[in-house]
Order: structure tokens, then C-alpha cells, then sequence
């Protein structure tokens, strides 16, 4: 089984590090042409210069999700492309807080980030692949899209929000060739989870994970690729929880 995206241009959000950088290098490895974005100018201007001098076949857009200017200034650019014939939706971000304490900017930040930036993407994207009658779009939800811990009541119903759109649009979309699924990953190492946890919560939490460790993004990376390539034929509306069994004790 060989797995190859020649030919086929791909969009990841948040591509800069972590997860999504993974995505993105994973998807250039096998052949893609690839869209993607990051939140930082200066680092966007540094990635083109050497995607250019490197001849990838690779964009990145600087975006920013929280702001719905820049969204849809994105949204603008992205009208280019006759063509969009896989979306993933990775970028999130995860503020902790108690339900009690929460910042409502910190709300609105979230909300918009991990639900209404995924949203009107797919919105796009759908309206490319439906005339298109091919495409493949994967969101990344979470485990605290399936569980929760305290002080995650809004990235949590943001990640449970992303599963429910992923839904509807497999069901909207089954018949044009579209397939939608989303991926929920446990415990990354990533930026993002060492920002929100302490070396001391980090080792309590391994003790808990079946496979008594985090996981690594090709780990999540490989599975996405699975259901972006030509060998998903037939699932869609699904949630591949990957955790170590985390969520199954
Ligand atoms: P990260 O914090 O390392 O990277 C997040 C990415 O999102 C970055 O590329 C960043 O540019 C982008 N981003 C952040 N704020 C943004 C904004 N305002 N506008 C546009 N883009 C923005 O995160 P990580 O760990 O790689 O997570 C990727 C995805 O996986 C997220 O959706 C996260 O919720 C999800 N996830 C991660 C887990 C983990 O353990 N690391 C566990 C479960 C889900």
C-alpha cells in the first residue's frame, strides 16, 4: 500500500509547529501542494523564503483565527485556488480556566479559533469539493472533545462543537465524494501541552495512559494521512480517538 498526494493540493491550518507541522511535512513527503498557515508575520515571511529557495510547493499565509478581519482576508486569498482537494483543520488553541473565572475575550478567542474558523472553511472548501465531486477533510478535535477535565468547559465545547459540524457535513456531503472525519488526539507532546501542564501533572497523567506515555504528532499525522489518501473510500462522520487508550479505562 502506497500512499501519494501528487497532484493534490492540500490546506492545513496551523502548520507552524506541533501537530499541524507534522501534517504539513508528512502531506510535502508524499507529493502535495500544499496551503497553509501560521499566526506569526515574521516567521510566514521566513517559511516562503525558503520554501522558495528550497522550489517546495508549499504557501503559508499569515492568519489569525481570533480576528475575523484576518479570516476572512484569508477566506479572500483562498479564492485562488480552483482547487482545494483536502482540508485539515488543526489549528486550536486551549486557555484554562475555572468556569467561574473565565475571561469572556478568552470565550470569544476560542470559540472563534477552534469552531468558527474550522466552520467557514469547510464552508469554502465544501463549495470547491462539491463542484469538484472529490475531497477529503479532517478536523481535529480532541479527547476533550469526548471527555472532559475541570477548567476546559470552553475548549471543550468548542472540541465537542467541531465534532457535531464534522457530522452534519459528512451527511450534507456523502454523495458528492466528500468524506469528513475528525481525529481526536489524548495527550501530545506539543507546545501546547507543555504550556498546560506541569512536569508533575505530565508524570500523574502518564501513570494513567494504558501505554504509560504522551503521544508523538507522526502519530496523529499517520492516521490523518489514512483518511486523506485514496484508500478511504468509505468512512465518514467518524471520530478516530487517538490517546494510548486514555479514554477507554
Ligand atoms: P500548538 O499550540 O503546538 O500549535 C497550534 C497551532 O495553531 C500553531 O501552528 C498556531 O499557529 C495555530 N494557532 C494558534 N493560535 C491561532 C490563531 N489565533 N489563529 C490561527 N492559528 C492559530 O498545538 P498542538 O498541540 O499542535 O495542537 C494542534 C491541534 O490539536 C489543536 O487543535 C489542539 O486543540 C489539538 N489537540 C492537541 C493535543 C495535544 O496534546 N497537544 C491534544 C488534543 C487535541
Amino acid at each position: 500500500m502506497k500512499i501519494s498526494f501528487t497532484n493534490k493540493v492540500v490546506l492545513v491550518t496551523g502548520a507552524t509547529r506541533g501537530i499541524g507541522k507534522q501534517i504539513a511535512e508528512d502531506f510535502a513527503q508524499l507529493g502535495a501542494k500544499l496551503i497553509l498557515t501560521g499566526t506569526r508575520r515574521d516567521q510566514i515571511d521566513r517559511l516562503n523564503r525558503e520554501a522558495k529557495r528550497k522550489s517546495q510547493r508549499r504557501t503559508y499565509y499569515c492568519v489569525d483565527f481570533a480576528d475575523l478581519t484576518s479570516l476572512d482576508r484569508f477566506l479572500e486569498d483562498l479564492k485562488r485556488y480552483g482547487r482545494i482537494d483536502i482540508c485539515v483543520n488543526n489549528a486550536g488553541i486551549n486557555r484554562l480556566n475555572d468556569i467561574d473565572q473565565t475571561r469572556i475575550e478568552d470565550w470569544d478567542d476560542m470559540v472563534n479559533v477552534n469552531l468558527r474558523a474550522p466552520y467557514m472553511l469547510m464552508r469554502h472548501v465544501s463549495r470547491l469539493m462539491k463542484k469538484n465531486r472529490y475531497g477529503r477533510i479532517i478536523n481535529i478535535s480532541s479527547i476533550f472533545g469526548v471527555i472532559s477535565r475541570a477548567q476546559r468547559s470552553v475548549y471543550t465545547t468548542t472540541k465537542y462543537g467541531l465534532r457535531g459540524m464534522t457530522v452534519t457535513a459528512a451527511l450534507e456531503l456523502a454523495k458528492c465524494n466528500v468524506l469528513v472525519n475528525a481525529v481526536s488526539p489524548g495527550f501530545i507532546r506539543t507546545d501546547m501541552t507543555a504550556k498546560n501542564l506541569s512536569k508533575k501533572e505530565q508524570k500523574g497523567l502518564i501513570r494513567q495512559i494504558p501505554m504509560g506515555r504522551f503521544g508523538d504528532p507522526e502519530e496523529i499525522s499517520r492516521a490523518i494521512l489514512f483518511l486523506a489518501s485514496r484508500y478511504n473510500t468509505y468512512i465518514t462522520g467518524q471520530n478516530i480517538i487517538i490517546d494510548g487508550g486514555y479514554v477507554s479505562v
